[in-house]
């Protein structure tokens, strides 16, 4: 009898504010495959991860949708589990870090640290817009990059020429709410002093990494740990520090304090205790992390978590990054592909399979070569595994009533063998080494195969049908060997082997045992080859062109520019970007994807006159003023129906100030006033909130 083990599995916790994508699947899909091992072995196993909801590009993200973070998190956190349950990663609990868990946990960290005297203040030079009087987190600047003069950059980073700088050096700043120059001021930042954790964590880290993984990080020990920034000002979305108004935990601070928050939340629904599981001497406790993400996981996790007196990781499982045809995933080349578009050309099963072949419990990185991918899958999952079951099932259908019978003495042979590997491959798992697993899986395989064949049994089945039955059996018990030793990472298929041979869900010791005399269930498919024109669709519609919204399977919530008479290639922006529309189906739809709407240039604009035009009956002329000292424009809208001229005068609206002017009968049309129609076709234009000014976008 093996002894239970209690055991909690986390993966990182991806960012609310993007879609799952193939390099994700790296972590979550080794994470499933090591739980599921785990499971299988009769072990407390629980999964637990969640969405990282806080922090600045979220709240860019939300403002940018006309969203709030709170229902943009809310609809990610929908998206990725569905992404997930169809990539057949099954988290025992898959929570949010924007939780009253996550909220109480990370108070209770913080004032431990801060109790222990480990947090100090120091003043930090921050931008501060006086007109919104609020410190600007980097993404809420904008201006010229310092090193390649690109306009229109964030505080942070250079998308052109990939620079990172600090928000002070960007030149000719502005503030992206109200678009004025922000100054310098100083703002208390709160620290955790890292270097008073310099013998616990020096001592701490080869004890729980890999070689690798410690050496490197080691090398920080050389010099005096620096302090941890852990505060943020308003505006952020995330927790405010307990005691320190107005300052908000850093997306850092309270992401891993996620996985225990996601743990206490499955505790509360199951009825079972937190203290039972973290604070259990005997729980296991491994996090599995990408390589960039280890010093947020090995340093400043174990110092929080020693200072309040909770336990830390046994392990932190550090993996690589993915390539694609050996070069880091690319939107350009369509090589970066969200785990949607994959699941709409191609099956989880055969990425699955393709990750598990290459992953060898090491940092190195992964690649998914593409050819090689079809092959493997092709030659090795429908080849030679998934054939067995097939020829083996449909025979025995056909000529012999469906009915298994015995194995002959060189079949009980091989099967033996093949089962005397259980420990072998079970070891494999539990070093995450899944290519070993199936280079175990593929030796056995090739053993069933050439006994298949040298058997003959299609050529059997006439001149002795018994003997050709106990080939088929053999043979299915060969498969089932290898359905149980390949469960974890295939589980989907391997619940229809289960019901194919008429057995209960498999643990890893049903290896033992042989099936023999009995009805084998009608053959369904279980694994279908690959095309490559699959795998170039899905490269073709992972293109920047044909790409649907990051994250945004529900559109952003635009208004519905119906009212004017300039050309209209915005509309209609409700029914934008459903899933599976690529622009090209869309544009012939009448729909228009994301990217070409992110174009639109909205801005606030004041009416400043408004009249009738003779001889049309829809439109009036408006005369807006857009601020920032340019000329009056001229928009005609068709909002006469609803709106007598005088009443519009002196009102804010938004305007597509970025279309090309349109020549009418009555003039010239400089943009588009936005309005929307309400259930009985009535039209109200559209304002902006409170406070705009002209000339201010919205976006
Ligand atoms: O790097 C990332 O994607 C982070 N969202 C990972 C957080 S892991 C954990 F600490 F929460
Ligand atoms: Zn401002």
């Amino acid at each position: 009898m093996r002894t239970k083990r209690r055991i909690i599995v986390t993966s990182a916790l991806p960012y609310a504010n993007g879609d799952i994508h193939i390099g994700h699947l790296v972590e979550y899909l080794q994470t499933d495959f090591w739980v599921r091992f785990q499971k299988m072995r009769g072990h407390d196993c629980l999964y637990v991860c969640a969405d990282d909801t806080h922090g600045t590009p979220i709240m860019v993200r939300a403002r940018n949708e006309g969203i709030t973070p709170e229902a943009l998190i809310a609809r990610s956190h929908q998206q990725h589990s569905r992404d997930f349950a169809d990539c057949e990663v099954a988290f025992d609990n898959y929570y949010t870090t924007h939780s009253e868990e996550n909220r109480a946990y990370s108070g209770l960290i913080f004032r431990s640290l801060e109790a222990g005297g480990h947090i100090v203040s120091r003043q930090l030079p921050q931008l501060y817009c006086p007109h919104d009087a609020m410190f600007l987190p980097d993404r809420f600047v904008k201006g010229i990059c310092p090193k390649c003069q690109a306009e229109g950059q964030y505080g942070d980073a250079c998308d052109a020429c990939g620079a990172t700088y600090a928000a002070e050096e960007l030149r000719e700043a502005r503030c992206v709410v109200c678009g004025r120059a922000p100054v310098t001021r100083d703002s208390e930042h709160l620290f955790v002093e890292l270097e008073h954790f310099r013998a616990y964590l020096q001592a701490w880290v080869p004890q729980h990494t890999a070689r690798d993984v410690s050496n490197k990080l080691l090398e920080w020990f050389g010099e005096p740990l620096r302090g941890w920034d852990i505060s943020r000002d308003a505006p952020y979305f995330g927790f405010e520090i307990p005691g320190h108004p107005g300052k908000f935990f850093y997306v850092w601070v309270d992401a891993p304090i996620g996985y225990m928050a996601a743990l206490q939340n499955w505790c509360t629904r199951t009825g079972d205790s937190f203290d039972a599981w973290w604070q259990n001497p005997a729980t296991e406790l491994y996090h599995f992390i990408g390589k960039d993400i280890v010093r947020f996981h090995c340093l400043f996790w174990p110092a929080m978590l020693q200072s309040a007196g909770l336990r830390g990781p046994d392990q932190v499982f550090v993996h690589g990054f993915l390539t694609v045809n050996g070069e880091k995933m690319s939107k350009s080349k369509g090589t970066f592909i969200s785990a949607r578009t994959y699941l709409r050309h191609l099956d989880a099963a055969s990425l699955r399979f393709y990750y598990a072949c290459k992953l060898n419990g090491t940092t190195d990185d992964l690649d998914l070569n593409l050819d090689d991918f079809i092959h493997r899958v092709n030659s090795d999952l429908v080849g030679k595994i998934t054939n067995l079951a097939s020829r083996g099932a449909q025979m025995l259908h056909k000529s012999l009533g469906g009915r298994m019978g015995s194995l002959d003495p060189a079949g009980q042979e091989l099967l033996a063998s093949a089962q005397a590997r259980a420990e072998a491959v079970a070891a494999a798992y539990e070093a995450r080494d899944f290519c070993r697993v199936q280079v175990e899986v593929r030796e056995i395989a090739d053993r069933a195969n050439q006994y298949f064949d040298s058997r003959a049994p299609w050529a059997l089945v006439k001149s002795d049908p018994e003997a050709a039955r106990l080939v088929l059996t053999t043979t299915l018990n060969l498969f089932r060997v290898l359905a149980i030793y390949l469960k974890p990472i295939l589980p989907a298929y391997v619940a229809k082997v289960e019901k194919l041979l008429g057995d209960a869900p498999y643990g890893w010791d049903d290896v033992a045992t042989v099936i023999t005399d009995r009805p084998v269930g009608g053959y369904e498919y279980l694994a279908k080859r690959l095309e490559k024109e699959q795998v170039e669709k899905m490269i073709e519609e992972s293109r920047p062109e044909n790409r649907e919204p990051t994250s945004g399977a529900a559109a952003p919530v635009a208004p519905k520019p119906a009212a004017s008479a300039a050309p209209n290639p915005a509309a209609p922006p409700a029914a934008v970007a459903p899933p599976a529309v690529t622009a090209a189906e869309g544009a012939a739809k009448g729909i228009i994807d994301y990217d070409t709407f992110a174009k639109a240039d909205l801005r606030v604009a004041k009416i400043v006159t408004a009249e009738l035009v003779e001889g049309a009956d829809k439109l009036l002329r408006l005369q807006v003023d857009l601020g920032e000292g340019q000329p009056l424009r001229q928009i005609f809208a068709g909002i006469r129906k609803c709106y007598e001229p005088a009443s519009l005068v002196g009102r804010c609206v938004v305007v597509v100030a970025n279309l090309a002017p349109r020549k009418m009968r009555f003039g010239i049309s400089e943009g588009m006033v936005l309005a929307a129609s309400n259930a009985d076709g009535s039209l109200f234009v559209v304002a902006p909130d409170a406070g705009a000014l002209p000339g201010v976008g919205v976006k």
